[in-house]
């Protein structure tokens, strides 16, 4: 991709927990800034007033009750808040959009890991974001039992997931993104710089 194409364009960071994904949005930004692009950052769940209050909600052990359908319409109620009110205006303004997660994470976490409706939750995605895909996804990928020995002991409600989840995720990740010339599958074991570097040259930087 050229330079000059990456105004107005969403790029999204996907995978497993623990695999980098915040500390590589941050890395991109600032690059993206040196470069002279204007920048915005976002994270799901949460980058906005009610996303932030709902993340909470989310990732509490406070409430083990959530069911598959609820967790999944609070990631939802997130997904359209972040759009209408931040990803959309952004880049409509020429900003470069950089995102931890999006759309996919719905599909691998509540499609994959918590077995929903596939469909369904595509559905609730496209609505969600009106429609609007990444122009580019970077997904670090990472086998499940990596991921999980780079956990510590704090851990939030999804975090304490088993093994098991984790690797229905990760293939949940894999299977979605097969074949999509917008995806660029990186190995999330390499080194941050390194990963930084792949990143770089994949969007011509
Ligand atoms: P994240 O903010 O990436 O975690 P952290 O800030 O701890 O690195 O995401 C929080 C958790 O929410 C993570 O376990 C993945 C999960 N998640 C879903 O299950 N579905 C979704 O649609 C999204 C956006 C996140």
């Amino acid at each position: 991709m050229r330079r000059i194409e990456l105004r107005g364009k969403l790029i999204v960071f996907e995978g497993l927990d623990f695999t980098g994904k915040s500390t590589q949005v941050e890395i991109l930004a600032a690059r993206l800034r040196e470069t002279g692009f204007p920048v915005t950052m976002t994270r799901e769940p949460g980058g906005t007033k009610l996303g932030e209050t709902v993340r909470q909600v989310i990732l509490s052990k406070e409430h083990m009750e959530l069911l598959p359908l609820s967790e999944l319409s609070l990631f939802i109620t997130c997904r359209a808040q972040l759009s209408a009110e931040v990803i959309e205006p952004a880049l409509a303004a020429g900003d470069v959009v950089v995102s931890s997660r999006y759309r996919l994470s719905s599909l691998a976490y509540q499609g994959y890991g918590r077995g929903l409706d596939l469909r369904l939750i595509e559905w609730m995605n496209e609505i969600a974001t009106s429609g609007r895909r990444p122009d580019v996804t970077f997904l670090l990928d990472l086998s499940a039992e990596e991921a999980l020995a780079r956990r510590g002991e704090k851990r939030d409600r999804i975090e304490q997931e088993d093994l098991e989840f984790y690797r229905r995720v990760r293939t949940g990740y894999l299977d979605l993104t097969t074949g999509d010339k917008s995806v660029c599958k990186l190995d999330a074991a390499a080194p941050i710089d390194v990963l930084a570097g792949e990143v770089e040259r994949f969007l011509d930087l």
